[in-house]
């Protein structure tokens, strides 16, 4: 069984420029990455690198060389899928030798490590910010997992089939988790879906299933439900998690910052 580590929602700019203007989104994943290279000794061994989604703010070639550069320094294998802020020509480029992906189309992918199939699913519909399942990510879904043969099943999409109640980001949340919802229904082996989007830690079910979204290495959005809550991010927490997916195998969101201690009980 596979131990992974999930990420998301980096927002890598261009070089020499900044998120939204203002947040240096290129420091923030390398410090993000010199964190995890302290710590994976001590949360353990790691088998792939996930990513949510949201890899790039910008969608510049630029920027996914510089993702690519930072992740890479984790010397582990990196999957990645697009996000709403990726663009589909430059992820493609910037990744084609990292993940198996078509050649045209969604960037949808399916792999194996140690016995875990992970599905990858491309929910970016390039110029809006809401997601979207084509009918042809569907039916590579519905295929994976008639072929998993009861191994489990790791579905990574950015737009998590949930509503976290902040409404700036449920107004540009997936659109059809009824049609996934079909699929996943139907399916009785083990199996997880892992998203980000919305920049923290959120966990519903969907089709008998746990959902969970993973923190961004970057910025946070407050559960603030009123109508009138204000948009835009936070500077924190930031995050990251890991999954082992043997049986009894837990997914666990982590903050980036750790507090002093340990102090003894
Ligand atoms: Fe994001």
């Amino acid at each position: 069984m596979a131990r992974l580590l999930h990420l998301s929602d980096l927002h890598v700019v261009a070089t020499g420029t900044r998120a939204s203007g203002v947040l240096d989104t290129n420091a923030l994943l390398r410090a993000a990455i010199d964190t995890l290279s302290e710590r994976l000794t001590s949360i353990g061994p790691i088998d792939a690198v996930l990513v949510t989604g949201d890899i790039s703010d910008d969608g510049s070639a630029d920027s996914y060389a510089v993702a690519k550069a930072q992740l890479a320094r984790l010397g582990l294998p990196v999957f990645v899928i697009p996000g709403n802020h990726d663009r589909r020509a430059a992820f493609r480029e910037a990744f084609a030798d990292t993940v198996p992906m078509p050649d045209d189309g969604p960037l949808d992918w399916v792999v194996e490590v140690l016995g875990t199939r992970i599905v990858g699913l491309d929910t970016l519909v390039e110029g809006q910010g809401g997601g979207r399942l084509r009918a042809q990510s569907l039916n590579h879904l519905a295929e994976a997992l008639d072929q998993s043969e009861g191994r489990p099943v790791v579905v990574a999409l950015h737009h998590p089939p949930l509503r976290t109640g902040i409404r700036f980001m449920d107004a540009i949340g997936l659109e059809d988790a009824k049609a996934l919802e079909g699929i996943l229904r139907r399916h009785d082996g083990p199996l997880r879906v892992l998203a980000g989007h919305v920049h923290g830690v959120y966990h519903g079910m969907l089709g008998g299933h746990p959902v969970v979204t993973a923190p961004s290495t970057c910025s946070a959005f407050a559960l603030d439900q009123r109508e009138e809550a204000p948009v835009g991010f936070m500077l924190g927490p930031l995050g990251f998690a890991v999954l082992d997916t043997a049986p009894g195998g837990v997914w666990a969101a982590c903050s980036l910052a750790m507090g002093d201690g340990p102090y003894g009980f």
